[in-house]
């Protein structure tokens, strides 16, 4: 990974004599000091165009040749709340073609401007569409150390990309591919289990795929930071990769399976996560499981009713075959459990009720540890990428009973369904793991700056973050 994969960056060794214009990041309350900033002509102007200096705002300022500078918003946010990475997300849209810099007030990091200037300027893959020329374009000047900042988002816009791709392009063998081609490079070993295999180690996964032409398998990574020894921190990481989610023959509506290519959004984050580890080489153990599947209706597909013999040998009774997600990720978590990590984190667009619950931007957090709870919920807050916690409440354990196996796949009350579903998973979870599990939209709704409609890596930033405090890490970047 390096600075050429952004386009929208320009080391300034590169930079040469080139002009570099200024952006001006403001908040409302510098505005009277605005003449001294960029002199009374262009503040004249400034407060004649109705420059507020509101949240997102820009405005071009002309001079002799052209625009000579811009100003930016950054809004009346809490001023204690300095990181807000998105709101740079703006400018690569409306800056003319040309070398900037960013002047912003104290507080405000220069990783936060570079991630928000290259998040703001992802564009999606063309996937056919004829993509209009988009030409020269606003290039940010950046020191070498903003390549910590590039790397998050690299690792963000490829979750970004595999989310979006169309569900013709992205079945589970695509998204193991990308698993492999992403991580192979980092020195990971990266084993794709398939077929028999796949039934005899994950017959869950193997029974979720079975409606699928498109075979499913489970990619397996291992890795080991280069000051890691055999002694050193395990991380195990799982994700849910269901590669398009019918729902099975509890099929959909038409309204809900139309975003169900993001079904694969918790498999995207945790390889995202797994990417970023390996680039800024932590001093850890780390595995990474991913289920790739697609949830189809067909002669083959798995029923309602159906009992599966888990990979634990609890046996699941589907109660609802659009309840595959658990089923996806219960196997993950079994085998994890065998190396006995010192954490186990999975990642899932398990449960509308999730959504329901905290709406689209709060990803849900469940722990069976207080401890690794709050470290992972105070990284999140700390970088503007926050989580919610829900309770993994024991009470409703019983819901999940099944009168012909040892559990049902959902659970007998239309209540508190996320809790129900983290309940599930815990089953598969050994006493004595510590485990954390994250519910997560892997989606922005509508545009806002930095942040484009479509697929979206929410809480990588936080989890990353989170990683570093758990286990104490100190990282180079000083993310
Ligand atoms: N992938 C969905 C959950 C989902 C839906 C995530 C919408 C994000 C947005 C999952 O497989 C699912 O269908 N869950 C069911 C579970 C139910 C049958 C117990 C749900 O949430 O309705
Ligand atoms: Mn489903
Ligand atoms: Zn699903």
């Amino acid at each position: 990974m390096t600075f050429e994969d952004f386009p929208c960056l320009l080391p300034e060794a590169a930079a040469g004599d080139l002009p570099v214009r200024v952006v001006h990041a403001l908040r409302p309350a510098q505005l009277p000091q605005l003449a001294d900033l960029i002199g009374g002509a262009a503040a004249a102007f400034a407060t004649d165009a109705g420059f507020g200096a509101t949240h997102g705002q820009v405005l071009l300022l002309p001079g002799e040749k052209g625009v000579d500078a811009a100003l930016l918003g950054l809004g009346d946010g809490p001023q204690d709340e300095a990181c807000d990475p998105f709101v740079y997300g703006v400018l690569p849209a409306h800056l003319p073609a040309g070398a900037w810099r960013v002047q912003a007030p104290a507080g405000v990091t220069a990783d936060d401007i570079v991630l928000g200037f290259c998040l703001g300027g992802y564009r999606m893959p063309a996937f056919g569409r004829t993509q209009p020329d988009t030409g020269a374009q606003a290039r940010l000047v950046v020191t070498p150390q903003a390549i910590g900042a590039a790397q998050v988002a690299a690792c963000m816009c490829q979750a970004r990309d595999l989310i979006n791709t169309p569900p013709n392009l992205m079945g589970p063998d695509d998204l193991a591919r990308a698993a492999r081609t992403t991580l192979e490079p980092l020195g990971a070993q990266v084993r794709v289990v398939t077929g028999e295999a796949l039934q005899a180690a994950y017959p869950t996964v193997a029974h979720v795929g079975m409606g699928s032409d498109r075979p499913p398998c489970v990619v397996v990574a291992e890795w080991r930071g280069s000051a890691a020894d055999a002694t050193a921190p395990l991380l195990s990481l799982a994700g849910k990769g269901v590669c398009f989610d019918t729902g099975g023959y509890d099929i959909k509506p038409a309204s809900s399976m139309l975003r169900m290519k993001k079904d694969m959004g918790g498999a995207a984050l945790m390889l995202a996560l797994a990417r970023l580890i390996m680039l800024r080489d932590l001093p850890l153990r780390l595995e990474l499981r991913l289920g790739c599947v697609e949830n189809s209706v067909s002669g083959h597909a798995m029923r309602p009713s159906d009992v599966i013999v888990t990979r634990s040998g609890q046996t699941v009774e589907v109660g609802n075959t659009d309840a595959e997600g658990r089923l996806v990720l219960c196997d993950l978590l079994s085998e994890a459990c065998d190396s006995a990590p010192d954490l186990l984190l999975d990642a899932a667009t398990l449960t509308g009720a999730a959504r329901v619950a905290l709406g689209p931007d709060l990803p849900a957090l469940f722990s069976n540890d207080d401890a690794v709870a709050v470290d992972l919920l105070a990284a999140g807050d700390m970088c503007a990428d926050p989580m919610w916690r829900l309770p993994l409440w024991n009470g409703y354990r019983t819901w999940l009973r099944s009168p012909v196996a040892d559990m049902n796949n959902i659970s007998s009350r239309p209540m508190a369904g996320a809790v129900t579903a983290a309940l599930f998973l815990q089953n598969f979870v050994k006493t004595g793991v510590r485990w954390a599990h994250i519910d997560t939209y892997g989606w922005n709704d509508s545009a806002r700056p930095g942040r484009p409609e479509g697929g979206e890596s929410l809480c990588l930033r936080a989890t990353y973050g989170g990683i570093l405090k758990i286990f104490n890490i100190e990282d180079i970047m000083g993310q």
